[in-house]
């Protein structure tokens, strides 16, 4: 999701102003999934990288995240949403986290759509944290031949299949460590839309693109 800051910018506004418009956004592509039985959908809603960003900013970032999830979970019951939120959680405060827990515990049996928040993550860290657990695990069995998997299992993602599409809107064209091993042969759409704009439309739009795309996961056909 990128776009927040210029979106309020271009109106005039505080850049809190396009997050709060932001979480709008982030409704209508989950009540889009659910319609359409989409499995999966996750947002890259805080880079480890963002704590660098001035204190005020995130704050009400964090705060904004609380408050949202807490007032989706309804919506999260009604239509059988699991929510996760995955990402580096030491770093949050512990009334986030106390708030993460509640809406995670509540939802934990859902068994539709699964919405994942990255939060405070990053792909570098995840493939580091999960390096080394492999590697406590290489120490109890020398010389095991280490394949992909045995790092996939300890990745934050762990259990949740590699993504098949990325959206990043607002024009930029990187993968601002995101989930780097997750994304070896996910497709990529780019769009120019801001993320507060990217409502239903975009997404189908994004979605017919992805549709449009052949995978040979690097084989041939
Ligand atoms: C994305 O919007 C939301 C977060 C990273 C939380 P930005 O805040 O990056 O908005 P721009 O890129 O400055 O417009
Ligand atoms: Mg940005």
């Amino acid at each position: 999701m990128d776009g927040n800051g210029r979106w309020a910018r271009e109106r005039g506004k505080e850049r809190v102003y396009g997050h709060f418009e932001g979480v709008e956004s982030v409704r209508a592509v989950m009540e889009a999934a659910v319609e359409w039985g989409i499995p999966y959908v996750s947002f890259f809603a805080f880079s480890e990288e963002n704590w660098g960003r001035p204190e005020a900013e995130v704050i009400t970032l964090m705060e904004l995240m609380g408050r949202a999830m807490l007032a989706e979970v309804d919506n999260f019951m009604q239509h059988d949403v699991r929510f996760l939120v995955l990402g580096n959680r030491s770093r949050l405060s512990d009334a986030l986290n106390a708030d993460i827990d509640s809406v995670m515990g509540r939802t934990a049996g859902n068994k539709g759509l699964t919405m994942i928040l990255f939060l405070s993550y990053s792909g570098q860290w995840d493939i580091l944290q999960a390096a080394e657990k492999m590697a406590h695990d290489l120490f109890d069995n020398p010389g095991h031949a280490v394949r992909p998997e045995d790092l996939s299992r300890h990745l934050v993602t762990a259990g949740i299949p590699d993504p098949d599409l990325l959206i990043r809107t607002s024009g930029e064209q990187r993968i601002s460590n995101y989930l780097l091993w997750q994304m070896a042969y996910t497709e990529f759409v780019f769009t120019e839309t801001l993320w507060p704009d990217f409502r239903k439309e975009s997404f189908r739009q994004a979605l017919e693109e992805y549709a449009s795309r052949d995978r040979r996961f690097g084989k041939i056909k």
